[in-house]
C-alpha cells in the first residue's frame, strides 16, 4: 500500500483492537499481472458478467493505486463475502473507518452508481477529511467528485 494509507490503516487497526474487534488484511495492492489473473479467473469460474460487477478488469482496479485493501474477520472464515457486512467486525469496519480516512468504497443500494456490487470488505483511502463528507451525505466517491469537481 501506499505509506499515506498504510500509516492510517495501521491505526484503523490498533483502534479496532482496542474495541476488541479482530481485523485482518486480506488483499492490498496488485500488480497488473495480479489483477489481470484475478479477473480471468472469475471470468472462467462466473462469467465475465458476474465477473464484470464483482472484479475490476486489470487497469481499472483500486487494488493496483496502493489504496485500497480488503478487509475481513475469522467470523467469516477471512472470505471476502458479503456476510462479512452482518458481522460484529464488519459493522465496526463501517462505523470506524472514516475515522482513519477510508470509505467503504462499493455500498448496498450503490452498484448502479459504483458499477460492482456490495464489498462490504473493501476499504478505499481517501483522507479523513473526504471519508467523513461522503459518509455524511451518504454518497458513493463518484458522486462525490462529481459535486466537487
Ligand atoms: N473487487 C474490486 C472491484 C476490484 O477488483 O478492484
Ligand atoms: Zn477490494
Amino acid at each position: 500500500m501506499k505509506k499515506i494509507a498504510a500509516n492510517a490503516l495501521e491505526k484503523l487497526f490498533a483502534a479496532a483492537k482496542k474495541d476488541g474487534i479482530d481485523l485482518k488484511a486480506v488483499s492490498g495492492f496488485r500488480s497488473y499481472a495480479t489483477q489481470k489473473a484475478i479477473f480471468e479467473r472469475n471470468a472462467s469460474i462466473k462469467g465475465a458478467a458476474v465477473a464484470n460487477k464483482t472484479s475490476a478488469r486489470p487497469g481499472q482496479s483500486e487494488h493496483q493505486t496502493g489504496l485500497s485493501m480488503d478487509i475481513s474477520s475469522a467470523s467469516v472464515g477471512y472470505a471476502l463475502e458479503q456476510s462479512f457486512g452482518n458481522t460484529k467486525e464488519g459493522k465496526w469496519l463501517k462505523a470506524n473507518a472514516p475515522k482513519y480516512g477510508f470509505i467503504i468504497r462499493y455500498g448496498k443500494g450503490q452498484e448502479k452508481l459504483t458499477g460492482y456490487s456490495y464489498e462490504p470488505w473493501h476499504v478505499r483511502y481517501v483522507g479523513v477529511y473526504i471519508a467523513g463528507e461522503i459518509t455524511k451525505q451518504n454518497l458513493t466517491l463518484e458522486q462525490y467528485l462529481q459535486k466537487n469537481q
